[in-house]
């Protein structure tokens, strides 16, 4: 059912879907941690087309790659490819899908995974477009939860921070509302959650600017960085830099079992003294994206 299937957004998977990823991605634990050897996609070539600045997306989907024994071509320079000569990315997917069994793509431009697709033979996997979708992270963030609760029913999940561009955000509240969790959405009011995806949500949210106010009731904080390089006006940035921070005296007033989570890079939004505490699971959190890149790049390659 997987293979050669694009991953554009998390919408085009069904739960089913999900379910079996995240079987795959768990046998892959001992891999991921080279604990284990396996060679099941040797042969295999993956591109990694990357647009725009990328530390954890890359390097993760590249060793997922070589940790099953397959190679990784790509660029995170498009200025050093002909795309500076003017060539179209139609022209560039093209050429890239005849030399790669799988194509990972990463673009600031809203749907260019999509258009991406279409140009592609080979599966084509979004690790980002624009403030869209990123379907991997999401995948990455669901797995770091339900490993950690089991249940996302009912679940109290806050999503902190830059709700209008943060694309992580994007499609986790979409997974997060099919599965039936509460979501709450804390923002500045400059930055809310866009009105085409809180529509779309199944169960309407609680939306508030003020985190003190559900600090307590809360299982899940999703801290997202505020996206500068969206914003078309900086002085709009400098407005709403700095919001929010979770510090240790926050969280002393938070639940007792509740988790810290956050996509990654941070700037000040988590300050490092959470690090050690045992709600902090961000690194955990990125480590879970080798697995998981593990599971889709086997299961979209068709060799389980
Ligand atoms: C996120 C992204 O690129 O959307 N990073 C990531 O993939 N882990 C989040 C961000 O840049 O703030």
């Amino acid at each position: 059912m997987f293979k050669g299937k694009d991953i554009v957004s998390i919408k085009e998977l069904s739960k089913e879907e999900i379910n079996r990823i995240f079987e795959v991605a768990e046998e892959m634990i001992p891999i991921a941690k080279g604990e284990k050897k396996s060679n099941i996609l040797q042969g295999y070539v993956l591109a990694t087309l990357f647009f725009e600045p990328s530390t954890r997306t890359r390097l993760s989907f590249e060793t997922a790659m070589q940790r099953l024994g397959g190679s990784v071509i790509g660029f995170t320079n498009p200025k050093a490819t002909s795309i500076s000569k003017g060539e179209t990315l139609a022209d560039t997917i093209s050429i890239v899908d005849l030399y790669s069994d799988v194509i990972v793509i990463r673009h600031p431009f809203e749907g260019s995974a999509r258009l991406a697709a279409e140009f592609a033979e080979h599966p084509v996997i979004n690790a980002g477009d624009g403030a869209g979708q990123h379907p991997t992270q999401t995948l990455l963030d669901l797995f770091t939860v339900v490993r950690e609760f089991g249940e996302i029913k009912g679940l109290n999940v806050a999503l902190i921070g830059d709700l209008k561009y943060g694309r992580t955000v994007h499609s986790l509240a979409y997974i997060l509302s099919c599965l039936d969790a509460n979501l709450y959405l804390v923002s500045p009011s400059l930055l809310r959650m866009p009105k085409h995806i809180i529509r779309e949500l199944k169960n309407k949210p609680v939306e508030t600017d003020n985190l003190e106010e559900i600090l307590d009731e809360i299982d899940v904080f999703y801290v997202t960085r505020i996206q500068k390089e969206r914003f078309p006006d900086p002085t709009e940035y400098r407005k709403v830099a700095g919001t929010y921070r979770i510090t240790r005296k926050l969280l002393s007033k938070a639940k007792k079992n509740s988790i810290v989570m956050h996509p990654l890079p941070r700037v000040d939004e988590i300050s490092p003294e959470v690090d050690h505490l045992p709600n902090a699971r961000y690194f955990q959190q990125a480590f879970n994206g080798v697995p998981i890149r593990m599971a889709l790049l086997a299961l979209v390659l068709g060799v389980i």
